[in-house]
């Protein structure tokens, strides 16, 4: 049977860290920098919400990737990075949710590409985004 989760998805706000921290352990540092970055304007940090309780996290950089060799080969776009689930809620919709309301953020900014970076053994991941209409442009070895 499918059951299918409808969170609530925003960006993040300051009263959200507390709970980000406890609820992705790990990771503690880095939602206080993306939700920094947000205020800067480089990026969106979209949490989804069950129960009032953070359960899934994407951070949308207007920037595109870091990494220089990348930018030049697929060009300006922004990039949809630090995507992740809390494993008692994955296959139930929510990463899908969580990169869909990116890609119409990103749409309503006139982007027509977006890029997502995966490892190569990450199957889980790139199973979701080959059923999201991901197309691989660039292999990155380091
Ligand atoms: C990758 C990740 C974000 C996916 O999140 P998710 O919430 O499990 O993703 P979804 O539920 O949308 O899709 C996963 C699967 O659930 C299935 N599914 C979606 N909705 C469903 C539902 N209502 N009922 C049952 N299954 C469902 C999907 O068909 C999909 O199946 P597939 O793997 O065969 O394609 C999550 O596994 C994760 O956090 N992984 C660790 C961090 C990570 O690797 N991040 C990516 C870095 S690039």
């Amino acid at each position: 049977m499918m059951i299918s989760f409808q969170p609530i998805i925003r960006a993040c706000r300051e009263t959200d860290i507390k709970l980000l921290e406890k609820y992705f352990s790990g990771d503690e540092e880095n939602h206080r920098a993306r939700l920094d970055r947000q205020k800067k304007g480089l990026s969106i940090y979209l949490i989804a919400l069950i129960d009032s309780r953070p359960v899934g996290h994407l951070d949308i950089r207007w920037q595109g990737c870091k990494n220089e060799k990348v930018k030049n080969f697929v060009g300006e776009c922004p990039e949809l990075s630090a995507i992740a689930v809390r494993p008692n809620f994955r296959s139930k919709g929510i990463g899908t949710n969580l990169v869909k309301s990116a890609e119409k953020i990103v749409a309503n900014e006139r982007f027509e590409q977006v890029g997502i970076g995966v490892g190569i053994e990450n199957e889980r991941a790139k199973k979701l985004y080959e059923r999201l209409g991901t197309r691989y442009l660039y292999r990155r070895l380091d």
